[in-house]
């Protein structure tokens, strides 16, 4: 199995994950598993997503990244200090950032 990411960073990436390493959130995605979200958002055009659990945002910008003008994406998470790192640096008309409980 290659462990080779082909595909270009989304461009807010770094910045989140600089955010995320100086707040101290110890959940954030890796970028394998990231890389393969963003294939599965571009796989589906027009498509309304739904992610429950945000964190800081990293696995957000990926599949921003992937999704055609014409999708969506909600995400949803608890802990409003992480998830105010995502709203800081995700600015996209596409996204709706929601602190809620996912239950
Ligand atoms: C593994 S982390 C998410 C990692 C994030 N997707 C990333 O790419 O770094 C799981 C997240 O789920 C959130 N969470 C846990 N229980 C929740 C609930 N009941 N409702 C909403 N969010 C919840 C936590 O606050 C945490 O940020």
């Amino acid at each position: 199995m290659t462990e080779e990411i082909t595909q270009n960073f989304p461009a807010s990436y770094f910045e989140v994950d600089e955010a995320t390493k100086q707040s101290g959130f110890t959940m954030a995605s890796d970028s394998l598993t990231c890389s393969l979200l963003k294939t599965l958002a571009a796989s589906k055009p027009g498509g309304k997503f739904l992610e429950l659990g945000t964190g800081t945002g990293l696995s957000t910008a990926w599949i921003l990244d992937g999704m055609d003008s014409a999708s969506t994406l909600t995400s949803v998470d608890n802990d409003e200090h992480f998830l105010n790192i995502a709203k800081q640096h995700l600015t996209d008309h596409r996204l709706d950032l929601i602190c809620a409980d996912a239950g």
